[in-house]
């Protein structure tokens, strides 16, 4: 197994190179390119992604970087985490192909949200070749998270759609707020697992297709700008906002789904290395799929 993802790295790491080495990235062609069409200001957005820039994107992944752990450590410390038996019996929920899907998901973000930071705060590590190596790790990361994340989104989009416990869910905010177990209405997926997937998917496309966007800009290439009518600047501008603001949205509820996974149910993780659940975990924290699980006689 290691021996395989070892060489599917190298091989995204070489592909990548190629690519590299035969583009117009890294000669005069980046600033002709740019400049180039004669349409530029037709969206009027550069005031706006100036202000923005200057004022607001760095300043808003810093409250998040600090404040979304902030919250979750008073909450640890006041409410503190959800310990479930270990000792009963096994409730298998996620397929080796889930799995897989999975962690390589995981394993991209751990790539590209680290890189993200120090690209934000590029200045603050010095610049230079630190900055512009985990540039391009970042776009290799998201090579790895573009090839799972539609199996992602088709794999799990059936158990994802807005139900009547996800209403009781919201009002209860999952139980989460109480030291006491108690059974919270939710199905195989809660409201909140729904709206981190639904944000990971379609914003995690969104993402890609931004950052592909900004990265291809250097290309002179002209069916995108046929395609979206845009001058390459205005592109430019719609896609360095867009990734910053759904960027903000995706870091913020990645952080959640860590802190919810690694600390607050203790033993979640295995769940997604080895499939199985606990059942008390899932009596409690997915009381409807439970009875249902129970019904069906498969547990
Ligand atoms: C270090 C990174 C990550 C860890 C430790 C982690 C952990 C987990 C765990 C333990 C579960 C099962 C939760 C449960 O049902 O009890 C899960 C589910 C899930 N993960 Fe992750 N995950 C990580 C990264 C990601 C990434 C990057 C994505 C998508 C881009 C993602 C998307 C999902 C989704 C959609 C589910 C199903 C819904 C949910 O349980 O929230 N995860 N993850």
């Amino acid at each position: 197994m290691k021996k395989y993802l070892f060489l599917f790295i190298a091989s995204l790491f070489l592909t990548s190179a190629a690519f590299a080495a035969d583009s117009q990235i890294w000669d005069a062609m980046r600033i002709q390119n740019i400049l180039e069409y004669g349409q530029d200001e037709s969206l009027k957005l550069g005031p706006l992604f100036t202000m923005l820039q200057a004022n607001y994107f760095a300043q808003a992944f810093l409250a998040v970087l600090v404040g979304v752990p902030a919250v979750f450590l008073l909450h640890y410390l006041v409410i503190g985490p959800k310990v479930f038996s270990h000792d009963g019996k096994k409730v298998y929920t996620f397929s080796i192909f889930n799995r897989i899907v999975h962690q390589i998901a995981a394993i991209s973000f751990m790539v590209l949200v680290p890189t993200g930071f120090i690209m934000i705060f590029g200045a603050n590590f010095g610049g230079g070749d630190f900055v512009r190596m985990m540039k391009d790790l970042h776009g290799l990361a998201t090579i790895s998270f573009a090839i799972v994340v539609i199996p992602m989104f088709l794999m799990w989009i059936k158990d994802m759609f807005l139900h009547l416990d996800d209403i009781k869910w919201l009002m209860i905010v999952g139980g989460y707020l109480s030291k006491t177990k108690r059974p919270v209405p939710a199905g195989k997926f809660n409201a909140g697992q729904k709206t981190w997937y639904w944000l990971a998917t379609l914003g995690g496309m969104i993402m890609i297709l931004t950052g592909a966007s900004m990265y291809f800009l250097d290309f002179n290439i002209a069916m995108i700008n046929s395609l979206t009518g845009l001058s390459q600047i205005d592109l430019l501008r719609v896609a360095a906002i867009l990734h910053a603001v759904v960027g903000l949205a995706v870091v913020a509820l990645f952080f959640v789904h860590i802190y919810m996974s690694v600390f607050v149910i203790k033993g979640a993780i295995h769940s997604i290395i080895t499939g199985y659940k606990e059942e008390e975990e899932v009596k409690y924290l997915h009381s409807s799929w439970y009875k249902k699980l129970k019904k069906d006689g498969k547990l």
